[in-house]
């Protein structure tokens, strides 16, 4: 595990995180392929899913892919699995099935002046949002202090 864990943060990785107050409820990972493609996995928190999470995490990751020159993303599963498959056709994804298993690819278009500009102000916008969600945790913590009566007072 804390290899894996490792190896996403590796320099072959791009990991998106969905965060509500520090606590990481969903997260999708992209890892280079050969070739232009990269394969992905996105997880959401059982209480957190059917709301739309996994598909911005998705269309993030898919940001990322094609402002790098990558032309397409594929996921694998179960045939099974119904939310997988859902979600890759909100993006247009083309689904095989073979020997119990799903994959799931979605092309990724060439990148523009806008979709590079989307990336920087997606960046800025979760960037900014961590900052408040912090600073209104830290505000807690400090009201939860001062409330709490002194030890022996
Ligand atoms: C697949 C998964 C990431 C979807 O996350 P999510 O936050 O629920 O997805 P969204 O809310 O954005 O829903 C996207 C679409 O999938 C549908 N969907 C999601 N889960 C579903 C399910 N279990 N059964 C049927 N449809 C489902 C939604 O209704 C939505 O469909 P729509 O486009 O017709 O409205 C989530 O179910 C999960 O973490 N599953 C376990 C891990 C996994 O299997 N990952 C995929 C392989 S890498």
């Amino acid at each position: 595990m804390t290899t894996y864990a490792g190896r996403a943060l590796g320099p072959d990785a791009v990991v998106h995180g969905f965060l509500v107050e520090g606590v990481m409820r969903g997260a999708a990972e992209l890892r280079l392929m050969p070739g232009r493609t990269g394969e992905v996995a996105v997880t959401v928190e059982d209480a957190w899913r059917l709301t739309g999470i996994g598909s911005a995490l998705f269309g993030r990751l898919l940001l990322t892919a094609r402002n790098r020159g990558l032309t397409g993303l594929v996921m694998t599963c179960l045939s099974s699995n119904r939310g997988m498959q859902r979600l890759a056709a909100r993006f247009e994804g083309t689904i095989t099935t073979a020997s119990g298993d799903s994959c799931a690819t979605v092309t990724a278009r060439p990148a523009t002046p806008l979709s590079l500009w989307r990336e920087v102000v997606a960046d800025s916008a979760a960037a900014t949002a961590s900052i408040i969600d912090r600073q209104i945790g830290l505000l807690r913590e400090g009201a939860a202090t001062v409330r709490r009566p002194l030890a022996g007072g």
